[in-house]
């Protein structure tokens, strides 16, 4: 799938790009189903909230299980990605985010390339995170919220946060968001499952908890250029991918056969 200038344009100036209902209802019922068999399994890739036994992230889930392996080839998300970041690319990180009904924790105000940067010693901020909507998202259920063009101002001072969540995570603290907010304002994609956004990995973002009955599953391969690999391999490498091959995609239909 190649991106048009119009679209490349926006990204670069928003730091986000929002494709409503871009897989499609089929593909995502492929996707969603393998969701409850991950999650039941006890293995250190299922990391839970810290007051359920929820699942909060499964980790790498394309490095075992077939219909995920297919999306980390597939051509929505990697062409896009190759057009933006004009290189060949690998998956940095995979992860399923549960945000599960009623039981779905916050994620901090962050932004990605903090953590790559400090955590991974990343050199560069040339990549970005694909998100795919497994359920549809709603004002309610914990959507993702940007603060748009805060990419812009490159990475922001962050703070090991090892207390918050169940997960730890650099970052930002209130008075650096209220003056990005001042500038860029929050903005929330919502849709239907199967919808998809691309977003930088310097642009700030977070998400509330979920109080709602509704699951908030979201895939997000975290996807960067092979050129800008990682250089220290202090995380594990189910969190921290080691594999730095270019991604050869499959066919556009990889999720319906
Ligand atoms: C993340 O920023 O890595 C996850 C945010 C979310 O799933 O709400
Ligand atoms: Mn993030």
């Amino acid at each position: 799938m190649k991106l048009t200038p119009a679209q490349i344009e926006d990204y670069e100036r928003e730091g986000y790009l929002f494709f409503p209902g871009l897989f499609s209802p089929a593909e995502t019922a492929t996707l969603n189903a393998e969701v409850p068999k991950l999650y039941a399994e006890q293995r250190v890739e299922n990391v839970r909230e810290k007051d359920s036994t929820a699942v909060r992230t499964n980790f790498a889930a394309h490095t075992y299980n077939d219909v995920y392996r297919r999306l980390a080839h597939h051509p929505r998300v990697i062409e896009p990605a190759q057009q933006v970041l004009d290189d060949g690319v690998y998956i940095h990180q995979f992860k399923i985010n549960g945000k599960a009904a009623f039981d779905g924790d916050v994620w901090q105000w962050h932004q990605d390339y903090g953590t790559w940067f400090n955590d991974d010693d990343m050199p560069q901020a040339r990549a970005m995170n694909v998100a795919v909507f497994l359920e549809d998202v709603n004002e309610f259920n914990g959507p993702l919220m940007f603060i748009p063009r805060s990419h812009k101002k490159g990475r922001q001072a962050a703070a090991h946060d090892l207390s918050t969540t169940s997960y730890p995570l650099w970052t930002i603290d209130n008075a650096t968001i209220t003056r990005l907010v001042a500038d860029g304002g929050i903005v929330a994609p919502k849709g239907a499952a199967g919808s998809m956004i691309m977003f930088h990995c310097n642009l700030v973002h977070a998400s509330g908890s979920n109080m709602t009955p509704w699951n908030r599953t979201i895939v997000y391969l975290s996807v960067n250029s092979c050129r800008n690999h990682i250089r220290r391999f202090h995380r594990p490498d189910y969190i921290a991918h080691r594999d730095f091959t270019p991604i050869t995609c499959l066919p556009d239909d990889c999720l319906r056969s």
